[in-house]
């Protein structure tokens, strides 16, 4: 017999294809031999345990100074952590931020990280289109299709997402058009890398504008700015909030503790205008679990007053040295089969395209680093496999009723933030060897 599930429901039964492919490798994966360049985890050393350690003690210690820090918090967000947030982005002048936009902005803190604020966008919105780029934040456009979201993306150059594009793309769809709901925009992009520019940032701000008077009814562009403390190449044009230089367009900015500090501290945040949806965010945390952990908000909130600007540049110098590292080893060693690479100047990715080798997961390259090729030679005895390399499939990253579906099946996300740096270049070697492999069993 079936449950009566709803669609939702019926969709979340199976879990993903990348889901699927990360939880088999996840099973039998063996430390210090096989090499996960697919996860987006943090790298272990960038977070401050010790320093963490220490502000619970304090907390737990000092229950005048931290009121009921194990107990039930408020929806919105710990007042102590709402202000130290607007204090940090205030003094870091973090998008150009200033004391009087700061001032006209609400902060809320959502239940579980950034990605919860994404899941109750899904839920406060009607279903109708989501405008984000290509290739696509994977976890969160495989959310929306399942919530009954239909995601229309459009391919994102080395600068990000043009407003120019969209526009296009929007026009293309006539009547159907009408049915979009908001735009999604990575401002690093995930699996990308590529980093928005600022003139990019504005146009796809008054696009969102332009278009929400068009349809008589506000449909807002969320940027999700996960990786953008994180911008390591000094070359890098800094970036700057559109709260900031589009006032009057609907904007909102999705951050996040995750990358910067721990992930699981579960600290997501959304800044934008008061109002309705606003609301209706500070209700769904309700509804799904009253507020974040008191505590953990509590501990964030003194690592920003404290910690943070020194924690954030202690980070990005690590991810800055090793994204050098990295790049020069996939351009040695990688060269000749390589079309494009992208990314290394943000966060901790790299997306690289082959000229013509296929990278999904049952081509000969991908089954040459999971060690399933059928042959001993190549794979090591059967119980006792050679060291794997797992990434993540451009297949996956690419909407595959988008104009890049055929591009996907040769690009891959390589991720240079948990490894260490020499098992990362190890693991480049083992695919120069497999596209040597692959070259020769197509
Ligand atoms: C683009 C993007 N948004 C959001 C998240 C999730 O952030 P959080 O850990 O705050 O839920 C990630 C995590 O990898 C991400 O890549």
């Amino acid at each position: 017999m079936n449950y009566s599930f709803s669609s939702y429901g019926r969709g979340s039964v199976e879990p993903s294809p990348v889901n699927r492919m990360m939880a088999a490798f996840a099973t039998d994966f063996r430390d210090a031999k096989d090499i996960n360049l697919g996860v987006g985890y943090v790298n272990e050393k960038t977070i401050p345990t010790e320093l963490l350690a220490e502000v619970v003690k304090e907390i737990a210690s000092c229950p005048q100074d931290f009121r009921q820090a194990f107990n039930y918090g408020g929806p919105q967000g710990a007042p102590g952590l709402i202000q130290a947030l607007r204090d940090y982005y205030v003094e870091e002048a973090i998008g150009g931020m200033t004391e009087e936009v700061m001032s006209a902005q609400e902060v809320v803190i959502g239940p579980s990280g950034a990605t919860s604020i994404l899941e109750a966008l899904a839920d406060i919105f009607e279903p109708g289109i989501v405008i984000t780029a290509d290739p696509m934040y994977y976890i969160y456009c495989n959310h929306l299709e399942r919530k009954g979201f239909q995601v229309i993306t459009v391919p994102e150059e080395k600068e990000g997402l043009n407003p120019a594009s969209v526009r296009r793309k929007l026009e293309s769809l006539g009547d159907q058009a009408q049915r979009l709901s908001f735009f999604y925009v990575v401002t690093v992009n995930n699996p990308s890398g590529n980093v928005l520019c600022n003139a990019y940032r504005r146009g796809l701000a008054q696009l969102a504008k332009e278009w929400s008077a068009r349809l008589g009814r506000l449909c807002p562009v969320f940027f999700d700015q996960a990786y953008e403390w994180l911008i390591h190449d000094p070359e890098a044009e800094p970036p700057r909030s559109a709260l900031v230089d589009t006032p009057d367009a609907p904007v909102y900015e999705i951050g996040t503790l995750s990358k910067v500090l721990a992930p699981a501290m579960r600290i997501g945040f959304m800044l934008g205008a008061p109002g309705v949806l606003m609301q209706a965010l500070v209700q769904k945390t309700s509804d799904v679990g009253f507020s974040a952990p008191l505590l953990n908000q509590e501990i964030a909130a003194v690592m920003l007053c404290r910690y943070m600007h020194d924690q954030v540049a202690r980070v990005k110098a690590g991810y800055r040295a090793k994204s050098e590292i990295v790049g020069q080893a996939i351009r040695e060693k990688l060269h000749p089969w390589l079309e494009e690479v992208c990314g290394g100047t943000a966060g901790f990715y790299y997306y690289l395209t082959f000229k013509n080798i296929r990278t999904d997961s049952t081509s000969p390259f991908f089954r040459y680093l999971a060690r399933t090729t059928g042959i001993e030679k190549y794979d090591g005895p059967s119980g006792d496999p050679y060291p794997r390399v797992v990434y993540i499939p451009g297949e996956f990253c690419v909407h595959p009723g988008g104009s890049l579906k055929d591009a996907g099946m040769r690009q891959l996300r390589l991720s240079y933030g948990f490894e260490e740096a020499d098992a990362i270049v190890e693991a480049l070697n083992r695919m120069r060897d497999a596209a040597c492999f692959a070259e020769s069993h197509v």
